[in-house]
């Protein structure tokens, strides 16, 4: 089955082919980075007009680099939540015209459901039950999955998400945008041992990052001027701080869950620092290729791809969300909501 996914939650344009979820043909990627840098984040309106502006293009050239025509797709899948609403709403629409122009089925997909499914475009395929972080710039999360259908969460941030620290620390540092790659940057020559940086609630399994944000700005108001090596000092040791807080979590939730086998995606899964780290956890540890990480559209193709299987297509009249928990597919054979087996 040959599905095209089309990603837009966020800042980047994005449309993929991908075979049963799993063959990759073509993932094309537009980032809008450069449009947002000059505000030090995404700023919404710009997100959408730009994703108007790509859509066409990139869904082209997807097709030009599978050596297809639109004939060939079996169907349509787009992320319809969570994100920026107008950002959503111009993938959404872009696939619900092509859905009822071709008449081929359409399927919603759930961004971080996407992500998960982003580490199964691995050779080494993961192996369930399983425990899944989620590290992005918008969600920090970790998951029990024990099928491709059944997850439970079981913790989650109570305030910034870690790639949202890294950004908002890299802004203090004055660092640039996105703040992940440059913190990460200047890190590889700074001493991660120069400052201790705290690990928040350190007994529990949900994760905090805002304090940890306080304590870089109490840091940097208590040593003006940063010299070149000491801000790489403090890059290194604020990056040793979230990538420990993301271990501490996930060792705590092996104990609790018994579970060993790991699966790291998201953005911030990027991250060198915390990819050593987590061969110390476990021996049984699935990252998700680096092109897959941060937001794609293969990741939305491939998770099409299960979530058809389980609850068939979406209706032309589903609409974008904003905010929505990731859940277990529902169990009913009738299926709920907009979708109904096709
Ligand atoms: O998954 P993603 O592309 O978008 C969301 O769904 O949020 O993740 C973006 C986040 C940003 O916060 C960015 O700073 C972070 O991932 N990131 C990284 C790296 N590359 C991107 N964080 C740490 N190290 C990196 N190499
Ligand atoms: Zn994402």
């Amino acid at each position: 089955m040959y599905i095209l996914g089309i990603e837009t939650s966020c800042d980047e344009t994005a449309v993929a082919i991908v075979k049963n979820g799993q063959e990759v043909l073509s993932s094309i990627v537009y980032s809008q980075i450069q449009e947002h840098t000059p505000f030090g984040g995404v700023v919404p309106e710009i997100a959408s007009r730009s994703h108007i502006e790509h859509l066409l293009p990139v869904y082209k050239e997807a097709l030009r680099q599978a050596n297809m025509t639109i004939d060939a797709i079996d169907a349509i899948a787009v992320t319809s939540k969570p994100g920026l609403m107008g950002a959503l709403m111009t993938g959404v629409t872009f696939a619900k015209t092509l859905s009822y122009i071709t008449q081929k089925p359409l399927i919603d997909v759930h961004h971080i459901y996407g992500h998960l499914i982003a580490a199964f475009l691995s050779d080494s395929k993961p192996t369930f039950p399983l425990l899944a972080l989620i590290a992005s710039g918008g969600h920090t999360t970790i998951v029990r999955m024990d099928d491709f259908y059944r997850f439970e969460t079981i913790a989650k941030s109570i305030d910034d998400a870690a790639g949202e620290a890294l950004d908002k620390g890299a802004k203090l540092l004055g660092l640039g945008f996105p703040g992940g790659p440059a913190i990460e940057k200047h890190a590889a020559d700074g001493d991660a041992k120069a400052i201790v940086f705290p690990i928040a609630m350190p007994d529990q399994l949900n994760f905090s990052f805002s304090g940890l944000k306080t304590s870089l700005r109490t840091y940097l108001i208590k040593n003006p001027p940063l010299d070149e090596t000491s801000r790489k000092n403090v890059a290194a040791s604020f990056q040793e701080a979230i990538m420990d807080t993301l271990c501490t979590k996930l060792e705590k939730a092996m104990h609790k869950t018994h579970i060993d086998t790991l699966l790291v995606c998201g953005g911030v899964a990027r991250n060198q620092c915390l990819r050593k780290k987590l061969a110390n956890l476990s021996q049984h540890v699935f990252l998700t290729p680096l092109a897959y990480c941060t937001d794609n559209a293969a990741m939305i193709a491939a998770a099409g791809y299960y979530s058809y299987q389980k609850q068939g297509s979406a209706q032309l009249d589903m609409i974008p969300i904003a905010h929505a928990p990731v859940v277990s597919f529902s169990t009913d054979p009738d299926m709920t909501g907009s979708h109904a087996a096709s």
